[in-house]
């Protein structure tokens, strides 16, 4: 039995094709891994503090020396890790929000891109410290970006995944879905193509 974390971040409850795209996702994966237990995370419903002073107090400074707002923030921190930490597959769906994934789901990462936790720095650079885990991106974009040098959602999301160790990483894009005519529908359908093959 594997532990499935989905972790959502569209804004949007209605209409999110993201949020569609993860349905999707877990009906295939359900269907064929019936007896894995999946967690899903909700950006939108419980958003995630930006990394801020407290955080930061809360990861460096030794407990005694602690103030609540930082302990409050180490333990968020903890609680987030230790869900990325006890997870096999990761699903994360990123809406292209203004180029970038949503600020929220850049949050969740600021929470578990962790020194000596989640990674670590060697004499031979930063060394990730997750090992055996896949991870599957749902992305949602009005344009199409696949490939394009402004696609800074791929890039990206690979360098941070890849640098906590997570290296085996499957990106699914529905691409082009504001660009009206049948692009929204064609979008749909070749990344639900991709997901049906995936699980
Ligand atoms: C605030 C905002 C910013 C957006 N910025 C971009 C963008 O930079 N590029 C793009 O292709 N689409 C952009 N879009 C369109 C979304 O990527 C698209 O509607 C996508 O389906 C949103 O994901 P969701 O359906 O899961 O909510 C933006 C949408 C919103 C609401």
């Amino acid at each position: 039995m594997s532990r499935v974390l989905v972790i959502e971040s569209s804004a949007r409850k209605e209409g999110s094709v993201s949020r569609q795209l993860t349905a999707e996702f877990l009906a295939n994966w359900k269907a064929a891994h019936p007896d894995d237990e999946i967690v899903v995370r909700d950006l939108a419903n419980e958003p995630v503090p930006h990394l801020d002073i407290d955080l930061l107090g809360g990861w460096t400074k030794p407990a005694g020396q602690q103030s609540e707002a930082e302990k409050a923030a180490l333990a968020r921190s903890e609680r987030l890790t230790a869900e990325l930490l006890g997870a096999d597959v990761l699903v994360l769906a990123a809406p292209m929000y203004n180029f970038a994934i949503p600020s929220t789901l850049k949050a969740w990462l600021d929470h578990v891109l962790r020194a000596g936790v989640t990674f670590k720095y060697t004499e031979n650079g930063p060394q990730g410290l997750l090992t055996g885990k896949r991870a599957f991106v749902l992305t949602a974009r009005g344009g199409i970006y696949s490939g394009s040098p402004l696609d800074h959602q791929e890039p990206y999301l690979r360098q941070a995944l890849g640098f906590i160790g997570i290296h085996d990483v499957n990106f699914i894009h529905a691409e082009g879905l504001n660009m009206g005519g049948d692009f929204l529908q064609q979008g749909l359908a070749r990344a639900k193509e991709k997901l049906a093959r995936v699980a």
